[in-house]
């Protein structure tokens, strides 16, 4: 799978940044959990892996942020907004020094990644100690990953069942269609195969697709109900 990632995003740049705009208080819900579960960067060497186009490090300050990102045409404009993009390349393909970084997240990335055991062991390596793990993700089993689970099935959102039931702009169908869409329950799992014992987990999005551009939402405690969950992993 050395170059899918490349393919998925190639080409999606502007849509993927448009969506987000058009969509601005699923962003806006978004960017509270992301700004939420990373707290205090300050002084602190952070990595972000399919760091994308970097739109949600431009609401940051991103100087310790570096990013890895297999899509130039995404990462091309990361680094215009400021993230340090080390790699343009797959997390499977790049060497991370050990005991490094203080916080390292996968900011809808790990949609996107067959097989997640790997990458996340690598990660975990390169985290010093009592640093921290970040997963941000649509949850398969959330409303949203139903949504693009169809999506991806059928090929399209235009179904006679889904008549009346979609967000106005849903997010990409090729975007859906190409991620990979792991549960909550079972990134738990991965961590825990890899000794992880302390987690905490926010989430936002509680709201039914259809209505969640209405106005933005706070975040809360958990991950059973939410359409955009972050799981905290502490090393
Ligand atoms: C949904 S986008 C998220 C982008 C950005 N983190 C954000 O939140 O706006 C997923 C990103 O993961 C990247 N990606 C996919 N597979 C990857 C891999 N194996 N290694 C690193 N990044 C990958 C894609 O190119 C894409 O930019």
């Amino acid at each position: 799978m050395s170059n899918e990632g490349k393919q998925k995003f190639d080409g999606y740049a502007n849509q993927y940044d448009e969506w987000f705009m058009k969509n601005e208080h699923v962003f806006t819900s978004e960017l509270r959990l992301f700004k939420k579960v990373l707290g205090d960067i300050e002084g602190k060497k952070l990595l972000s892996v399919g760091c994308g186009s970097g739109l949600f490090e431009s609401y940051i300050d991103c100087s310790g942020v570096e990013g890895i990102e297999p899509s130039e045409d995404m990462g091309a404009i990361a680094v215009k907004r400021g993230v340090n993009v080390i790699k343009f390349g797959m997390i499977e393909d790049v060497e991370l020094p050990e005991n490094t970084y203080d916080i390292i997240y996968f900011n809808g990335s790990s949609s996107y990644m067959e097989d997640l055991t790997p990458v996340y062991e690598k990660s975990l390596k390169a985290l010093k100690e009592g640093g921290k793990l970040i997963l941000l993700d649509v949850p398969k089993e959330s409303a949203f990953g139903f949504m693009y689970l169809l999506g991806k099935s059928l090929g399209t959102y235009n179904h006679e069942y889904l008549e009346g039931t979609m967000p106005e702009l849903p997010y990409p169908i090729e975007l859906a269609s190409s991620g990979v869409w792991h549960s909550t329950e079972e990134k738990i799992e991965v961590l825990k195969n890899l000794g992880i014992k302390d987690f905490s987990f926010y989430q936002t999005l509680i709201k039914n697709p259809m209505y969640t551009n209405e106005e933005p939402e706070e975040v809360s405690e958990g991950y059973k109900s939410g359409g955009y969950v972050a799981i905290i992993a502490n090393k």
